[in-house]
């Protein structure tokens, strides 16, 4: 799991050298005949449902484009209503994960042109699907996905200024913040001691909390589901507003709350939501940006990533916590690459 994820940086290169033609004139090499659907929905699980749901916020963001994202697994079983302007995307790193497959068959049985996200050469779905595009993660053999996520991302970013029709010069300056992430991926691996420490905090809990708004609720999604498979720590991921919702009966000196804050619109409501948690005993750790001065006041730790645009702190913020998971399962000992119960590809529904 270290070394894939310490691979990220070149995963990101390559995932933008094969997809993006040309930065200047903001050209891609994304083999997507599809004119700007009027929708999109996105199918898939575990951690690929987390990607779809940052994809969600980036589409929404970047093109206009309404994107629904659903649960494979329960779109099988939905009566969701489908119009032939909708494009369905099944996100699958293996290409084989049943669920995905079924509602891919069910998109398309129902006239909707549908497009894969997937890592594997020849996979079942890109025999499946009108249209593929291939991350280029390489090959990933720990169960826990992490460079394949951030491949993932990167996709998805692209597929939004594919969609976009903003003005050239700010597809241009979006390029440009893309192509910084591989270097602000490796700042994160840099600090890599720091994150080590802190986890190996968190490995003496048995219940943690993440939290995140906006962008970054999906990205506590899946921070949690990361702690959760490899460390055996159970872990819930919340949209921070919700906390008080229910969860907030659950806080005490012994449930840290691990708190991914990004520099965008949410970060006041978000510093409000760490003061309510605070009050509440709990051991609070931020993931926030490097440039923010404030943060520090508020919470026992901080886990620094390098300032990027916020709509891209999904890349940095994801890989900051698939360290803290890993170190934190180093330190309770458990076996990482093949975590209990687990299968890299399910393929039975
Ligand atoms: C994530 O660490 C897990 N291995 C799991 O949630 C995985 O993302 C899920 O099974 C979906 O797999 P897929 O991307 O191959 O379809």
């Amino acid at each position: 799991m270290l070394k894939e994820i310490h691979e990220t940086p070149r995963v990101i290169e390559d995932t933008l050298a094969t997809h993006l033609r040309d930065s200047a004139l903001g050209t891609m090499n994304l083999d997507l005949d599809v004119p700007r659907p009027a929708e999109v929905l996105m199918v898939a699980c575990g951690t690929s449902f987390h990607a779809a749901l940052v994809g969600k916020y980036v589409i929404e963001e970047l093109a206009g484009v309404p994107v629904r994202v659903n649960l494979a697994s329960e779109f099988n079983y939905a009566a969701t209503p489908l119009s032939r302007g909708t494009l369905v995307v099944g996100i699958t790193q293996s290409g084989e994960t049943a669920d995905t497959l079924s509602a891919l068959r069910k998109a398309r049985a129902a006239g909707c042109a549908t497009l894969a996200i997937t890592n594997v050469l020849g996979s079942i779905v890109t025999r499946l699907a009108d249209r593929v595009i291939y991350m280029r993660a390489g090959p990933e053999i720990c169960v826990a996905a992490t460079k394949t996520f951030t491949a993932q991302l990167i996709t998805l970013y692209l597929l939004a200024l594919h969609f976009s029709d903003m003005e050239l010069a700010e597809k241009q300056k979006m390029f440009k913040e893309l192509r910084r992430l591989p270097m602000a991926v490796q700042r994160v691996l840099d600090v890599e001691d720091k994150i080590k420490r802190i986890s190996e905090r968190i490995a003496s809990y048995e219940n943690v909390f993440f939290i995140g708004r906006g962008i970054s609720f999906p990205v506590a999604l899946e921070g949690a589901l990361k702690l959760k498979e490899i460390s055996y720590i159970h872990a819930e991921g919340y949209a921070a507003g919700e906390l008080k919702h229910g969860p907030f009966a659950l806080l005490t000196e012994k449930t840290p709350v691990v708190a991914i804050v990004a520099r965008d619109r949410t970060y006041d409501t978000m510093l409000g939501n760490i003061k309510e948690v605070k009050a509440r005993n709990a051991p609070v750790v931020a993931v926030a940006d490097e440039d923010d001065d404030e943060i520090e006041k508020y919470v026992d730790f901080v886990i620094r990533t390098p300032h990027v645009e916020a709509i891209f702190s999904a890349v940095t913020n994801s890989v900051a916590l698939q360290l803290l998971a890993y170190y934190a399962a180093r330190k309770r000992g458990c076996e990482i690459d093949k975590p209990r119960n687990l299968a890299k590809s399910v393929t039975v529904e």
